[in-house]
């Protein structure tokens, strides 16, 4: 059975226009389309006439229309030849909807069940689509690490010097892998220090569980100020999916909320705080990708490596991405 099976967010919502949207998802080339009453369709980017691309066609009313020879298919799939009415074909249909600003698809049939993004208490702050070039488990490899945030990251992570220090921890389900760590925060800009209530005294929690119906990880951030081991109001929330493309390439989308309400303060923060965090994660998720892009061997078999510490979820979540992600039969539950 196909890894397609599960929801994968497979475009920002942003970049779906009229025209219809060519994307690769486990290897499969799909069509995605908005209809003129609003459904959003997804067919194998084939045309079963005679192999056109369908993402070269357009729109006409709830009908996608084969550039080649004029065909029209349904949501469903179904096919109409315009010069002989009477021929019966259907294109590969998926199941697709717009949510929390991406489309996502899965395939006809499928009982994986939609995954969670957001978090009682948080606002959403928006979604970032980063491709990596990389299979999915060295990506996720490094976003299932804090060993490399003091000299990967700009702003979110830990100081060098105090690397021995940051205690991690690793729990175990046999659907999840739960990763906690907490040290000292590296130093920030005095803008972010004012805005976000991020002290570079404080401890950082990194709090996160890897999930695999579809590969996607929600963490939890929040700053602990260590004269009073109380946490900062201002906490985040990622919920970061990773949908491959092809065998050697990842998309990686991060859906970001945040405690604070963007719309409060007469919507201050909503025209400040709100693009201003986005640009920061988009710039750490890019340091992410610039590194995971120089892998001297970005094959995901980990033997021949030198585990630490800080990579117990490394073979964790390999287990679980065989088992789950890509066995046949078990939807998470
Ligand atoms: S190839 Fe699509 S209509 Fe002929
Ligand atoms: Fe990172």
């Amino acid at each position: 059975m196909s890894e397609l099976r599960h929801w994968h967010p497979v475009s920002l919502s942003r970049r779906l226009g009229k025209k219809p949207r060519a994307v690769t998802v486990c290897d499969t080339d799909l069509v995605v389309y908005r209809t003129a009453s609003g459904g959003v369709g997804a067919l194998r980017d084939e045309c079963p006439h005679r192999r056109m691309r369908l993402s070269e066609g357009w729109v006409d009313g709830e009908a996608i229309v084969c550039p080649y020879h004029g065909f029209r298919y349904a949501l469903d799939g179904e096919g109409q030849s315009p010069a002989t009415p009477q021929l019966k074909l259907c294109a590969v249909a998926y199941e697709a909807v717009d949510r929390h600003g991406a489309i996502w698809v899965r395939e006809k049939g499928s009982d994986a069940v939609f995954p969670t993004i957001g978090r009682d208490g948080y606002y959403s702050y928006g979604v970032l689509q980063h491709d990596i070039h990389a299979p999915l488990e060295p990506c996720l490899d490094n976003f299932s690490e804090v060993e490399h945030t003091p000299t990967t990251h700009a702003l979110f992570g830990y100081r060098a010097e105090a690397m021995a220090q940051v205690e991690t921890e690793t729990r175990l389900t046999a659907d999840t892998v739960r990763v906690i760590n907490r040290g000292p925060q590296k130093p920030v800009p005095a803008y972010v220090e004012k805005l976000f209530n991020v002290h570079s005294d404080d401890d950082f929690v990194d709090d996160w569980t890897v999930h695999f119906s579809p590969v996607h990880i929600h963490y939890h951030q929040y700053w602990v100020d260590r004269a009073s081991d109380a946490a900062r109001p201002d906490q985040i929330h990622l919920a970061v999916f990773f949908t491959p493309i092809d065998r050697d390439s990842t998309r990686v989308m991060t859906f970001v909320h945040l405690t604070r309400d963007p719309r409060a303060r007469f919507g201050f923060d909503w025209i400040v705080a709100r693009p201003i965090m986005l640009r920061l994660i988009d710039h750490e998720v890019r340091l992410d990708k610039r590194m995971i892009e120089q892998l001297a061997d970005p094959d995901p078999d980990l033997r021949g490596t030198r585990l630490g510490r800080f990579d117990k979820a490394l073979r964790e979540n390999r287990k679980r991405i065989e088992a789950i992600y890509r066995a046949s039969g078990s939807a998470e539950t």
